[in-house]
Parts: C-alpha cells; sequence; structure tokens
C-alpha cells in the first residue's frame, strides 16, 4: 500500500488519492475568458490520475488579474467558460477545484515570457492597481497602488463572494482563496505592504481584517460540506521569519474558526528581498508546524514533485496532500508513473479499463 495513493476525504469529497495539482496560471485567456487550451491543460492533468485538479488564480475582477492574459470570473459569461473542463474533470475522476484571486499591487503585468514586469505607464493594456497602501512591490514591479479605500475593500469582499457563487454555479467542489504570493489579502496582512492606520492596518487584528471577513463572507455562499480552504504565505524569508510563522500560524487558528477546511502553506513573496532556501520539499516542515499548531489539514507545493519525495511527505505527517506542479507540465501522466514507481497497487484506479486492458496485458 502507498500512503500517496490512499484516498483523502473533506466534507463530502472524496479524493482518490493524496496528489493535487496546484493552480498554474497559463496567461492564455481571452479578456479572462478560458478556452480550449485551459480545457486541455487542466483534463490531461486529471486523466493523469491526480486526485484534485486546482485552475489557476482566476480573477475575481478585471483589475484583480496578474497580466491581460489571466482567467477571470468576474460574469456569468466567465463561470460558463469553465463548465466544459469541469465535467470533463469530474469525467477523468478527479475533483476540480478553482483559486480565486485578486492580484492587488502585483496585477497590470507582462506575461512572464515577457518580461514578467509592470505594463508600462503609457501602454493602453495596463490598468491602475489596488493595494492596502501606495507601497509599490519594487524590482520588477515598480507601480505604485492605489491606496484602497473603505469602500474598495467592502467592493473587492463582495467580488470574491460572487467569485465564489459563480464556481459553485459552474460546478467546482474545491475552492481556495488566494491568500498568498504577495497579492492583494497577503499585502493587507503583511507589514512590507500594509502601513494602514484605520482598522485594516497595524495590530495583527487589523491586518487579518481583510483576510477573514473574505473568508467569512465567502463561507456564507460556498456550500457547507465543500472543502473551503486557501493559500497562503505564511514565511517570508525576510530575516523576521519567526514571528512571522507564529502570526501566520495562529491566523491559521483563525481561520480555522472561520470555517476553513484545509490550508495550503506557501511563501508570502511580498518584498523582493528574501533568502528563500529553495530546496526539495523544503516547505514539508513548515507546513507539518501549521498542520500541528493550528490543527488544519494542510497541503503544500514547491519541489515535491519526484514519487518519493512526495510519498514520503504524506507518510512523515508533514502533509494531508501533496501539490506538484511543475512536474505534471512536464508529464500529465505524473500520478500513473508514480504510482507504478512506488508499486502502489491500491493505485489500479489510474487506469481506466480501455487503458488497462492494453497497458497492463502488452506491457
Ligand atoms: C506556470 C506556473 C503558474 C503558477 N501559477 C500559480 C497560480 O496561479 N496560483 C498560485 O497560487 N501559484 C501558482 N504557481 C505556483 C505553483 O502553484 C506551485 O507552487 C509551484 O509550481 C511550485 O510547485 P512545483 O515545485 O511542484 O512546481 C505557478 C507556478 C507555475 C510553474
Amino acid at each position: 500500500m502507498s500512503a500517496l495513493f490512499e484516498p483523502f476525504t473533506l466534507k463530502d469529497v472524496t479524493l482518490r488519492n493524496r496528489i493535487a495539482i496546484p493552480p498554474m496560471c497559463q496567461y492564455m485567456a481571452d479578456n479572462g475568458v478560458v478556452n480550449d487550451w485551459h480545457h486541455v491543460h487542466l483534463a490531461s492533468m486529471a486523466r493523469g490520475g491526480a486526485g484534485l485538479v486546482v485552475v489557476e488564480a482566476t480573477a475575481v475582477s478585471p483589475e484583480g488579474r496578474i497580466t491581460p492574459g489571466c482567467a477571470g470570473i468576474w460574469s456569468d459569461e466567465h463561470a460558463q467558460a469553465f463548465v466544459p473542463m469541469v465535467q470533463a474533470i469530474k469525467a477523468a475522476g478527479a475533483v476540480p477545484g478553482i483559486q480565486i484571486a485578486h492580484a492587488g499591487r502585483k496585477a497590470s503585468a507582462n506575461r512572464p515570457w515577457e518580461g514578467d514586469d509592470h505594463i508600462a505607464e503609457n501602454d493602453p493594456r495596463g490598468w491602475n492597481t489596488l493595494g492596502p497602501s501606495p507601497v509599490a512591490f519594487g524590482a520588477n514591479l515598480p507601480k505604485v497602488p492605489q491606496e484602497m479605500t473603505l469602500a474598495d475593500i467592502a467592493r473587492v469582499r463582495e467580488d470574491f463572494v460572487n467569485a465564489a457563487r459563480r464556481a459553485r454555479e459552474a460546478g467546482f467542489e474545491w475552492i481556495e482563496l488566494h491568500f498568498a504570493h504577495g497579492y492583494l489579502a497577503q499585502s493587507f496582512f503583511s507589514e512590507h505592504s500594509n502601513k494602514r492606520t484605520d482598522a485594516y492596518g497595524g495590530s495583527f487584528d487589523n491586518r487579518s481584517r481583510f483576510l477573514l471577513e473574505t473568508l467569512a463572507a465567502v463561507r456564507e455562499v460556498w456550500p457547507e460540506n465543500l472543502p473551503l480552504t486557501a493559500r497562503f504565505g505564511v514565511i517570508e524569508y525576510d530575516g523576521r521569519d519567526e514571528q512571522t510563522l507564529s502570526e501566520s500560524i495562529e491566523l491559521a487558528r483563525r481561520f480555522k474558526d472561520g470555517g476553513l477546511d484545509l490550508l495550503s502553506v506557501s511563501v508570502g513573496f511580498t518584498i523582493p528581498e528574501t533568502n528563500i532556501p529553495w530546496g526539495p520539499a523544503f516547505m514539508g516542515p513548515i507546513a507539518e508546524r501549521v498542520r500541528r499548531e493550528a490543527s488544519l489539514p494542510v497541503t503544500s507545493a514547491w519541489g515535491f514533485g519526484t514519487p518519493q519525495l512526495a510519498q514520503t511527505a504524506i507518510e512523515s505527517g508533514h502533509l494531508d496532500l501533496v501539490s506538484v506542479g511543475r512536474a505534471h507540465l512536464a508529464d500529465p501522466h505524473w500520478a500513473y508513473f508514480a504510482a507504478k514507481e512506488l508499486g502502489a497497487e491500491n493505485a489500479s484506479w489510474t487506469l481506466p479499463a480501455p487503458y488497462a486492458h492494453w497497458l497492463e496485458r502488452y506491457r
């Protein structure tokens, strides 16, 4: 028996194994509307055997996109475009999830392979960005965001609510709030980017407010029986790691009290100058600490993309689910080959009959 291929149940949803496809932007949408590329990209990974497939950061409003090519879900038309993809993911035996997002001050950027920097001020493709305070990220993203008014905050919170409602209507069974990677929610939590002096800045409680209010508002519309999750950067690697981590764990406890079912533990990416100890599975021990101290199921990504590392992350109790991203870009059948390599007899599901008949018989 392979721990990686044990089913995982959260609320009324059971994943056939512990392998999740984390959200991965494709920058290929047309005015936010997803298309055949997104369908092929995600359905192939579902077909390849992963248990959970989470759609890329999907903007709750046009100005919440990272780039002009990012996916969106700010209208019913946008939501409808996801329906064939959702059905294909389900037909392939995986659970369809979506990450809903607002890029905040990191929005209005060029695609990674076209510069990965802010779109120039005089370029009509760009737009004004929003943030808790008029503080730029810096480096490749120098644009100063507009400080959000209380009305802006209420509007974006409502955009998250409408996005969640539409996601459910499109058939998604798992939702992830993007509270990570220096985007809007993470930038409210971080003292690097949040210099406010009102109820949304300053103290821990105030910096947590936007995130907790957004979670509470989404909780109202997202069905109780389906997983409500978030991705959150619990550490910045900026030299204040223990302080940030213990604050983050306290926030994770409050997320749990607010109805969160699982946390995807990640890095903050709120400032460009950090000292991230990149390496295989480096987030494992940190995710385990969050899991233990906040008593929340967790997943994490960043370098778990070999079968043995992924399996060890589950066996050691670091993670409940392993998120394997880039390895799936290279091979959408990663889960199938991982099952073979690990000798996972409990993973016979990876082969639907028409494939099993031929592959098992003539191998
Ligand atoms: C092409 C690409 C797009 C990504 N887009 C997102 C995204 O939309 N939302 C997000 O939270 N993380 C995003 N990430 C980060 C991945 O979810 C994941 O954390 C990262 O790839 C590390 O995992 P890996 O080592 O298994 O690839 C992206 C990564 C890649 C490679």
